[in-house]
């Protein structure tokens, strides 16, 4: 199999890099004044963690730090998204910071720059300090505030040194997945708690930008999972099936950020479960932000009957569909549908049943899988979309929240008897993309 796309597809100055969150890689959940966070809680839990497992340990990151951004620079990336758990920084999730957790992102930001890596931080990869789930968590209109004064403590103490700060990682899984489908910590399931999470989310996204743009002079933005939605068929009702789904998962949250307004379909549709908007909380929700992040998986596909799975499709182990033209279809879709700040795409990836062999990790559904949605990438700059960088999810294997270990993201393979790294074959695949060498020659799974 050789390789369809290049780099010279992308727009001059184009970033590529690596993700990661905390609670998916650090482990260490106890150490240096660490508090606990709702997914400490939610890990011991029966049933909750589909392998019964948590980010106890994961991948040792907090220990292994140094070498994985030594990881990072080989792969000659330039820029690596991570995450802060806020329960490191402030444990119960108010008052004074806890100076060893600042100093562990000290010591990482330091550590990228020194590798000509740019810092890109998320402040909240959903690792909530219990004690403010134990008062309600985001349901809770207070914990909007809390989060900015944690966002200016962390803005206060890493400053410029950072590139940029995302505020919040996907509110649709910290509230709707969360709150109403029960999945994620806290795993309840009342949708007007779930609403309620969601307005105090993107407040505390506004209110945190406005708190760091006192103190530093980075770029401030927020990254939404975005899911374009298709009807299965011309049919009214599927249309209509696809416009709610839109609705649901997009427009909730784009609207509110770049519009300063709430879907007024939607808000009908959810009834009495609306949020309780203060006068001022739009204006504070859409406050001018410097970029868009998107995270895209996948698409959906919208009946009047529910959501169909098309059987020419490939799918991940995730069960979700390869769709790489769904991203080129949302970018510009944003593009023509909203103003928009510089968009960089935060996450994209898939995850696979990967063996370690002798001879490595051959994933060439995951190299497929990366050169489509690059391409797709491409081709909405190439119509005018103003993307400006790419990061893979994920730099390495981790835990996947309520799927423990038992999916692999990683262009790296993680060994979690010995905490071993093999770069997989996409990984190889990536550098040379990314680097401008010729890509490898990509070995197929025997029976592709
Ligand atoms: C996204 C999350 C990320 C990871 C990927 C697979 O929704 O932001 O942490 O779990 O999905």
């Amino acid at each position: 199999m050789t390789s369809t796309i290049d780099r010279q597809q992308f727009p001059h100055g184009f970033t590529f890099g690596v993700a990661t969150s905390s609670y998916q890689i650090e482990g260490a959940t106890r150490l240096d004044g660490r508090g606990q966070s709702i997914w400490d809680t939610f890990c011991r839990e029966p049933g909750r963690i589909l392998d019964g497992s948590s980010g106890d340990v994961a991948c040792d990151h907090y220990h292994r730090w140094e070498t994985d951004l030594d990881l990072i620079r080989d792969l000659g990336v330039s820029a690596y998204r991570f995450s802060i758990a806020w329960p490191r920084v402030q444990p119960g999730g108010r008052g004074a910071a806890n100076e060893k957790g600042l100093d562990f992102y000290d010591r990482l930001v330091d550590g990228m720059l020194a590798r000509g890596l740019a810092p890109y931080a998320t402040l909240y990869h959903w690792d909530l300090p219990q004690e403010l789930q134990d008062e309600g968590g985001w349901a809770s209109r207070d914990t909007a505030h809390r989060f900015a004064e944690y966002a200016a403590i962390v803005a206060g103490r890493l400053g410029d040194r950072v590139r940029s700060y995302a505020t919040l990682n996907e509110p649709w899984c910290s509230s709707i997945l969360s709150y109403q489908i029960g999945e994620h910590a806290p795993g309840l399931r009342d949708r007007r708690l779930a609403l309620a999470a969601a307005h105090h989310l993107l407040l505390g996204h506004g209110l945190a930008v406005h708190a760091m743009r006192e103190l530093v002079s980075a770029d401030l933005g927020i990254v939404l999972n975005l899911n374009p939605a298709y009807p299965a068929s011309d049919s009214p009702e599927d249309v209509l099936a696809a416009r709610l789904s839109d609705g649901a998962f997009n427009r909730w949250f784009l609207d509110p950020v770049l519009r300063g307004e709430y879907p007024a379909d939607m808000w009908e549709a959810y009834g009495a479960d609306v949020p309780d908007v203060h006068e001022g909380d739009l204006a504070v929700t859409s406050g001018k932000i410097d970029f868009l992040g998107v995270n895209y998986y996948s698409r959906s596909v919208d009946s009047a009957r529910g959501q169909v799975r098309p059987t020419e499709s490939s799918y991940t182990q995730m069960g979700w569909e390869v769709y790489p033209q769904g991203l080129t279809d949302l970018l510009v879709r944003l593009e023509n549908d909203y103003t928009l700040p510089p968009v960089f795409v935060t996450e994209n990836g898939a995850a696979y049943p990967d063996e370690l062999g002798a001879d490595g990790v051959h994933d060439p559904e995951r190299v497929r899988y990366f050169e489509g949605h690059l391409a797709a990438v491409a081709e909405a700059a190439r119509q005018g979309v103003p993307v400006k960088g790419y990061f893979a999810w994920s730099l390495m294997d981790n835990f996947e929240w309520a799927h423990g270990y038992s999916k692999r993201f990683g262009l790296v393979y993680v060994d979690y008897g010995n905490q071993r790294r093999v770069l997989k074959d996409s990984a190889l695949w990536y550098r040379a993309l990314v680097t401008g060498t010729p890509t490898p020659v990509v070995v197929e799974r025997a029976g592709d």
